[in-house]
C-alpha cells in the first residue's frame, strides 16, 4: 500500500520536472512518452488497480485518476505555451526582418565572348575610320539576295538555307551582307563601315552548326578602291585582333555573286607552325569571303560603278570567337550556362 502511495508521488514529482524543463515541441512528446502514452508509466500504473482489493481500490482509484487528469491538465498547459512561444517568435522573425543583413553570394560578373571580341574588333576599325553599321534580322528578299546580286533563280540561294516567313518576301537574314545595301542606301560614298549581327541559317544543329550564328562585314566605297587596299586593310586588321606582327595572309580566287573578283582569305594558323588540330593540319585557315563589290550591287543602291568602286569582306564572328577562345561547340555561345560565362572576365 505505502508502496502504491510512493509510486504515485514520485510519478507525479518527476512528470512536473521533466514537464517543467520543456520548452520544444519535440521534447513534450518526449513527455507524452514517457508518462501518458500507452504503457507509459502513469497508463502502466492505472493498470494495477485491478490487481486491488475492493478497500485498496476505494482508496487508490481516485488517487490515480487524479494523477491522470491531473497529469492530462498540465501536458495540455504546457503544450499551449509552447505553441504560443512558437508563434511568437516567428512573428518576431517577421517583424525584425533586416534586409540589409541578407548578403548576395558574390556572382562575379563577366561578358559574353560575343562581347570581348565585338569591342575588340569594333574599336580596331573605329581607329581606321570606319562607322559601325546595322541593319535588320528580319530581312526583305531584296536587301538579302536580290541587291546582293542574287537573283530568284540563282542557286546561291539553296546554298543558304533560309528560314522564310509567312510574310511575303520576309526572312531570317542569312548573312550580314544586306548590311552594306541599307548603309549605301542611306549614305552616299565615300562611305566606310564595319557591321556585326546575328544571322540565321535552317540546318541541323551540332557542335560546329546552329541556326543562329553571328558574322561580321565591313565594307569601303570611294574612288580607285583596288584589290591591293583590300588585302593591306585585312591584313592590318587580321593582325590586331590576333595581335600579331608577322602574320601571313594569303587570298585565292572564290566566287561570291557579290563581289567580282571574289576571293578567300586564309591566314596561318596563330596555335601552330607545323599543323594542329585547329587547322586541320594544313597551317592554314580559312577566314573570310571578300572581292570587290560587284557593279551590279553599287547600281542597286544608285550609285555609279564608274565612279566609285570598293570592297566588301564577311567573316564568320562565331567562328573567329571559337577559335580565339579554343571553343569546341557551338552551342555553349547562346546556352546561357554560367560556369561557361563565368570563364570570360
Ligand atoms: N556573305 C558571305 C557569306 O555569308 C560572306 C561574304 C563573302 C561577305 C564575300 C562579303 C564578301 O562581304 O565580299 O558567306
Amino acid at each position: 500500500m505505502e508502496d502504491l502511495k510512493k509510486k504515485i508521488s514520485k510519478i507525479r514529482e518527476n512528470f512536473s520536472n521533466d514537464l517543467d524543463k520543456v520548452s520544444s515541441e519535440q521534447e513534450l512528446e518526449n513527455v507524452r512518452i514517457k508518462y501518458l502514452a500507452r504503457n507509459a508509466e502513469i497508463s502502466n500504473l492505472m493498470h494495477e488497480i485491478k490487481n486491488l482489493s475492493k478497500e485498496e481500490k476505494v482508496i487508490f482509484g481516485p488517487l490515480l485518476n487524479e494523477l491522470k487528469t491531473n497529469s492530462e491538465k498540465l501536458f495540455e498547459l504546457k503544450r499551449n505555451q509552447i505553441v504560443e512561444l512558437k508563434l511568437k517568435s516567428a512573428q518576431e522573425k517577421k517583424q525584425n526582418f533586416d534586409v540589409t543583413a541578407y548578403k548576395f553570394s558574390a556572382l562575379k560578373p563577366s561578358l559574353h565572348p560575343y562581347t570581348h571580341v565585338i569591342e575588340q574588333i569594333e574599336n580596331i576599325f573605329i581607329s581606321m575610320g570606319y562607322k559601325i553599321a546595322d541593319g535588320p534580322e528580319l530581312e526583305d528578299d531584296f536587301y538579302n539576295f536580290e541587291a546582293l546580286n542574287i537573283p530568284k533563280d540563282h542557286p546561291a540561294r539553296d546554298i543558304q538555307d533560309t528560314f522564310w516567313l509567312k510574310l511575303p518576301h520576309k526572312l531570317m537574314r542569312t548573312h550580314t551582307s544586306p548590311v552594306q545595301i541599307h548603309s549605301m542606301k542611306k549614305q552616299k560614298p565615300p562611305l566606310a563601315i564595319f557591321a556585326t549581327g546575328r544571322c540565321y541559317r535552317n540546318e541541323a544543329t551540332d557542335a560546329s552548326h546552329d541556326f543562329v550564328f553571328m558574322q561580321a562585314e565591313g565594307m569601303l566605297i570611294g574612288k580607285n578602291i583596288s584589290m591591293s587596299n583590300l588585302f593591306a586593310t585585312i591584313k592590318v586588321v587580321l593582325q590586331m585582333i590576333f595581335e600579331r606582327e608577322n602574320l601571313d595572309i594569303a587570298m585565292r580566287p572564290s566566287y561570291y555573286p557579290f563581289v567580282e573578283p571574289g576571293v578567300d582569305v586564309a591566314m596561318r594558323c596563330p596555335f601552330c607552325t607545323s599543323g594542329c588540330s585547329v587547322c586541320k593540319k594544313s597551317t592554314w585557315i580559312e577566314i573570310m569571303g571578300a572581292g570587290l563589290v560587284h557593279p551590279n550591287v553599287l547600281k542597286h543602291c544608285d550609285i555609279d560603278p564608274e565612279e566609285y568602286s570598293g570592297f566588301a569582306f564577311g567573316f564568320g564572328l562565331t567562328r573567329l570567337v571559337m577559335l580565339k577562345y579554343g571553343i569546341n561547340d557551338i552551342r555553349l555561345l547562346n546556352s546561357g550556362k554560367i560556369e561557361f560565362l563565368e570563364q570570360f572576365k
